[in-house]
């Protein structure tokens, strides 16, 4: 009787251990040093009927009652905006860009400020030649938000990791600009 119960726990016990060692530890790979890091800012001029020249993104779809031109009320719910806007290396509009961030955002809560992002950067430059995609929710009152990188080409080929979005500049309605910590924690 007691060696079987003695087989029991042994054979529980190793049930337990063979487990836990199959067992990925999250909590522990999320301490792990990303393998590249980059700083990156964007710039989005929003076309407002007066500045066809110089903006860089543009409301594609307005909600019932909204227009194209103006960004609409209630946190600019169903609003959705294409850009193809600027890349520098510095937060400076003037900068020799090193590539475009181009995509779109919709504005997804009424009572909440909030938008939905999905969009590559595509750069070329002497350092940098290759997309990065990025995707998630943008949270706009928090100070930092992340988002998930969620593949790339070229120097960054299959990479993945986390965006970390800063509103560095906010000028009325018509020019934001983010600041962009890239974390990546998978580089080929
Ligand atoms: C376009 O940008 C230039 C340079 O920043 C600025 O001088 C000009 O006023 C802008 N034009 C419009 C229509 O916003
Ligand atoms: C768009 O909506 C804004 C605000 O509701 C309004 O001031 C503007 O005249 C509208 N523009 C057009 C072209 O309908
Ligand atoms: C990248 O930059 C090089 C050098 O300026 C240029 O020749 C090439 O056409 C660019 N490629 C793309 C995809 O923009
Ligand atoms: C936004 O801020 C809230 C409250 O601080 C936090 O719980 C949430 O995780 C943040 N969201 C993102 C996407 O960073």
């Amino acid at each position: 009787m007691e060696t079987r119960r003695l087989a029991t726990f042994l054979f529980l016990l190793f049930l337990c251990l063979s487990q836990s060692s199959g067992t990925i530890n999250y909590k522990k790979l999320r301490h792990r040093k990303p393998c590249k890091t980059l700083v990156l800012y964007f710039h989005d001029i929003i076309f407002n009927g007066k500045n066809a020249k110089n903006a860089t993104s543009s409301i594609i779809a307005a909600p019932e009652g909204g227009n194209r031109t103006i960004l609409s009320g209630q946190d600019h719910f169903g609003d959705l905006v294409v850009f193809n806007d600027p890349i520098t290396v510095d937060n400076n509009l003037h900068s020799e860009p090193i590539g475009r961030a181009q995509g779109i955002y919709v504005y997804d809560n009424k009572d909440v400020f909030t938008a939905w992002l999905a969009f590559s950067f595509v750069l070329n430059s002497t350092n940098y030649k290759g997309t990065i995609n990025f995707a998630g929710a943008d949270p706009l009152m928090n100070k930092t938000r992340d988002i998930s990188v969620i593949g790339g080409t070229g120097d960054f080929f299959m990479t993945r990791g986390v965006a970390t979005l800063m509103t560095d500049a906010l000028e009325g309605e018509v020019y934001f600009r983010l600041r962009v910590d890239i974390k990546l924690y998978e580089c080929w």
